[in-house]
């Protein structure tokens, strides 16, 4: 399981029969989005010799030929990534970066619990915005997962989540979507997530904008969704920086009122499927 968006803070995937954790270091556990790094973590229960695993059963020729699993049993799994792939394609840590990541675990309950605080001020307010269509996050008791999290996650559901801006009358949804991402001021666009800072991304007119909305839509990934890593501001801050790029973007205000006209620009319009076809980035 990769735990990396829960962090083992809120999440305990070994108390529910996962056998092997993985994070990305470089989220919410280092905290800071300066370091890369990552962890396998192997809870040593899993039967490597049920006959479906030659790799970890048959004998290695550059090792003399041990077995992972008979010679190191429950940490055989752990033993064979260290040998083999640390050997063969050097994934260590620098002593600088271990101790960046370290710095950042030693405060993981305090960040997480300001994390979770924030986000769901952050999920709250945003759900009772006009100018947003849906937001989805599982502590909403309307989530399909909802009642899995309240198992899984009983500390809280994180803060990385996803939102629609809602299209207006003179703009789609992906444009409104680019727009709000141009004036945010606080919150930053980055394609990470877990790091101190909020971090907002719109994929649509990013790292997806050569798709039009009809293979986005399949894809998953709505042409008015924004990516939200909520950070640890204050959240009146995030609150108020959402607030007017929303404004900025529609020209609509949180009662709804229109306070300003906007119009189309060219560089957020969805793409011609000519253009998709060719993998223009526009
Ligand atoms: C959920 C999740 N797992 C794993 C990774 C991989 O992290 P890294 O690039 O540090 O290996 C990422 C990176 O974005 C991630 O978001």
């Amino acid at each position: 399981m990769d735990a990396t968006l829960n962090t083992p803070y809120l999440c305990r995937p070994f108390e529910h029969g996962a056998d092997i954790v993985i994070h990305s270091v470089t989220k919410f556990l280092g905290g800071h989005g300066n370091t890369l790094g990552g962890v396998v973590v192997e809870a040593g229960r899993f039967n490597w010799g049920n006959g479906k695993f030659p790799a970890m059963t048959e004998p290695v020729p550059s090792y003399n030929n041990v077995t992972w699993w008979g010679n190191f049993g429950e940490y055989g799994f752990l033993t064979k990534l260290r040998s083999e792939q640390l050997r063969d394609i050097g994934p260590s840590l620098t002593p600088q970066a271990a101790w960046n990541l370290l710095q950042g675990v030693e405060t993981l309950p305090q960040r997480m619990d300001a994390h979770v605080a924030n986000a769901q001020e952050v999920v709250q307010w945003l759900a009772t915005d006009p100018r947003i269509g849906y937001v989805n996050y599982a502590g909403l008791e309307d989530h399909p997962h909802h009642e899995r999290a309240q198992k899984y996650l009983p500390q809280g559901i994180g803060s990385v989540f996803a939102f629609g801006v809602a299209g207006t009358d003179q703009l789609s949804g992906r444009e409104v979507g680019g727009r709000f991402i141009e004036n945010l001021q606080l919150a930053s666009h980055l394609a990470n997530i877990g790091d101190a800072r909020t971090l907002v991304l719109h994929p649509a007119s990013t790292t997806h904008q050569q798709l039009t909305s009809e293979q986005l839509e399949s894809g998953g990934v709505r042409e008015d969704l924004i990516r939200i890593s909520v950070g640890l501001e204050d959240p009146a801050d995030i609150l108020w920086d959402l607030d007017q790029a929303l404004t900025a973007a529609t020209g609509i205000n949180r009662e709804g009122d229109v306070v300003e006209t906007v119009t189309p620009a060219a560089a957020t319009a969805e793409p011609t499927s000519e253009k998709a076809a060719e993998g223009v980035h526009a």
